[in-house]
């Protein structure tokens, strides 16, 4: 362990993307050390090197695959190694093979619910002998209004296990005063949902979303690290098991016209 200060530690997985980016840079203003977490570790030492610490904060990037056990228990190791603790857990990285319930590739399902669903539940089980001990932590899981709202089978299936996950996690973790909630976002750009797409479908995708929407606008990069940063603090202690829906209402179904 290289840190003497008691800075409280987020990790934060996904943290090279859109909303990543947002999130780590928030929490580090908010004072916190930063572990940035992506399978992209180039782009995660990118997001390190624009963000600029307090005097004795640190923020490292650290490699990690959601899908693969070893490598989360790895990214672990390290920031346990570096910090010797972990206080915030934000399970924002994620995948999205799109395709209809009708022609869905099993490989892909897989894939989608190994990142998207095991990664998360791997994640704290690894990191939960550090709550135990310190008797304290924070667990956010990004989510989706489309948990409620439907979309692609396999992707909104992940997102409603996280939630069943975020409850159970919750009343589980809660004898060693941990909080587990759940953020759901609305339609943002980032690679994400850009991904397969061209720019005129997005903007179609985007105008659908906003015309839906009774705060009538896209959900920004910044709604989504100000509700972490929220929950992630001491104003929060006491809210568990929820879902926050940032999506300027667009969870509500569509209700009549007069
Ligand atoms: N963008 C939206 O409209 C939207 C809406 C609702 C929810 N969300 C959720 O927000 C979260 C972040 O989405 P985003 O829009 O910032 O996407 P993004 O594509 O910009 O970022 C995702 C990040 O996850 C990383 N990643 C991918 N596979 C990984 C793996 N196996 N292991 C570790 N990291 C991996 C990517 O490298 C990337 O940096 C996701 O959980 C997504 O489901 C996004």
């Amino acid at each position: 362990m290289n840190t003497t200060t008691n800075r409280r530690v987020a990790l934060v997985t996904g943290a090279a993307g859109e909303l990543g980016r947002a999130i780590c840079a928030r929490l580090c203003r908010d004072g916190l050390h930063i572990v940035a977490a992506d399978i992209n570790l180039q782009a995660a030492q990118q997001l390190v090197d624009s963000l600029e610490c307090q005097p004795e904060q640190r923020i490292i990037a650290v490699y990690a695959d959601m899908a693969d056990k070893g490598s989360i228990d790895a990214m672990v190791e390290q920031a346990g190694a570096e910090f010797g603790r972990i206080d915030v857990v934000v399970n924002n990285a994620a995948v999205n093979h799109r395709g209809s319930i009708l022609d869905f590739d099993p490989a892909k399902w897989d894939h989608m619910m190994a990142v998207n669903l095991r990664g998360p539940a791997l994640l704290c089980q690894k990191v939960a002998p550090y709550w135990q001990a310190q008797g304290s932590g924070r667990v956010i899981n990004m989510v989706s209004r489309c948990w409620v709202a439907g979309g692609p089978p396999a992707y909104v299936a992940c997102k409603a296990g996280l939630v069943g996950l975020t409850r159970s996690m919750a009343r589980e973790l809660a004898p060693y005063q941990v909080t587990v909630n759940a953020i759901a976002p609305g339609l943002l750009p980032s690679a994400f949902t850009l991904d397969g797409r061209d720019a005129e479908s997005f903007e179609r995708m985007a105008a659908g979303s906003i015309n839906s929407t009774p705060l009538k606008r896209l959900t920004t990069p910044q709604d989504i690290a100000n509700t972490t940063a929220f929950l992630a603090s001491g104003d929060a202690a006491f809210i568990t098991a929820e879902v926050i829906h940032v999506c300027g209402g667009s969870q509500l179904a569509p209700f009549g016209s007069g």
